[in-house]
């Protein structure tokens, strides 16, 4: 062991190129700007479950690689994704979260837009119509969108990765889980970090950080022959599934048991899953309720994280505040878990920032179990074919 001059600190690890990162990923302008256009603009994006917009009409604000944007359950029941951006001044239509509108009229000129996103008023229009500039040239601008297992995705490509393809099986191991009842969002709150939207994601992958948690140090939880067994499972397009844990908090006397009240179909009581969606995605699931994180980039060190609980939907008003605790203990804004993990990204993020800190190592292997790096470095092996350019060496000519 010995500390470094700069030299030593700023050389190269003597390791394979796709085992760490360098730290200029998280902090250059250029490659933030580049990540919007080569990732965020393509991939499949996670907007809302549907439970989110029950009714005809519902609505749901949310912005996405710099861009404000809508999504609109119609009268017909689908739901459609459009720019929340008025075509004739640019003005933002919809400032709400979330509510709902049959009709849209832009506050500024009053413009009024259906749920199909045709411009159906527009005061005055003569001069328009002498200009030639019909209502057919004012609709809304509509991106992709789709639906699996009642989870809402968006892609602001026009010709993107096919959405079955994009996924492939990463998603199916939820098929039960989401779809033999019905589920509900019961839990949705939001942090904005001062950290880049990676460091987020990688809290997600390293399971290595896990001797952190204070709750998961004062158990048996780490010592338990199937957390040394777990394995990681990668898939095309960048997702990963690490396969269930089983959990045992012991006598731990301030974690409510799982069998408390109904599990989520296709769950084991007390086993932890999860699985990172590229880009910005991560689902989980323990038991009796499953955790959905997304992250909006907003600046290269700041990122909005949005935290979502499901549960099924029938739930008396008894089996409702369990599982509510069941989900608050671990991941709400005052759990055991959440707050720990949101410090390490903040606190990792000044190093990164300044440079300071010129790599992050991913080299751990441990045949894709335990607390193997493979899930990062899968990870960053799609960023660096999308970016075209090794997160090793970002900023290489
Ligand atoms: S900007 Fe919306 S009507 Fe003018
Ligand atoms: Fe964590």
């Amino acid at each position: 062991m010995s500390s470094r001059n700069r030299e030593a600190w700023e050389r190269s690890p003597r390791l394979p190129p796709t085992h760490y990162v360098d730290t200029a990923a998280y902090s250059d302008p250029a490659i933030f700007a580049d990540e919007m256009d080569r990732i965020m603009a393509r991939c499949w994006r996670f907007a809302c479950h549907e439970s989110e917009l029950p009714e005809p009409f519902d609505f749901r604000t949310v912005d996405h690689a710099e861009v404000p944007l809508v999504l609109v359950r119609g009268g017909d029941g689908r739901i459609r994704t459009f720019y929340n951006v008025c075509p004739h001044r640019g003005a933002k239509l919809f400032n709400d979260l979330s509510g709902n509108a049959e009709r849209k009229t832009c506050f500024f000129h009053h413009w009024t837009f259906d749920w199909e996103g045709n411009c159906v008023a527009r005061p005055r229009p003569g001069p328009y119509e002498d200009a030639n500039l019909t209502a057919e040239d004012c609709g809304l601008r509509e991106v992709p969108t789709e639906s699996l297992y009642g989870l809402v995705f968006f892609n602001l490509d026009d010709d993107p990765v096919p959405f079955a393809d994009y996924f492939g099986d990463a998603l199916s191991c939820y098929e039960r889980t989401l779809t033999e009842e019905p589920v509900e969002v019961f839990h949705y709150h939001r942090a904005t970090i001062r950290a880049n939207w990676k460091q987020w994601i990688e809290s997600n992958m390293d399971h290595y950080h896990e001797w952190m948690h204070v709750m998961l140090r004062r158990t048996n939880v780490l010592t338990e022959e199937t957390f040394f067994r777990r394995r990681i499972e990668l898939y095309p397009h960048g997702h990963i599934e690490f396969r269930g844990m089983e959990v045992d908090y012991g006598d731990e006397g301030t974690i409510l048991p799982r069998e408390r009240t109904r599990l989520l179909p296709g769950l084991a009581a007390e086993t932890f899953h999860s699985t990172p969606i590229f880009p910005n995605t991560v689902l989980m699931t323990r038991g009796t309720v499953m955790r959905i994180d997304t992250t909006t980039p907003l600046t290269p060190d700041t990122s909005l994280v949005e935290f979502r609980g499901l549960g099924l939907k029938g739930d008396s008003e008894e089996d409702r505040m369990v599982r509510v605790r069941h989900h608050n203990e671990f991941w709400g804004p005052m759990s055991h878990n959440l707050p720990e993990d949101l410090f390490a990204a903040e606190q990792c993020a000044p190093g990164y920032r300044t440079g300071a800190a010129s790599w992050g190592i991913i080299c751990r292997e441990e045949n894709l179990s335990a607390q193997d790096d493979g899930g990062m470095r899968h990870f960053y092996a799609e960023w660096s074919r999308r970016m075209g350019r090794l997160a090793s060496a970002p900023t290489a000519a």
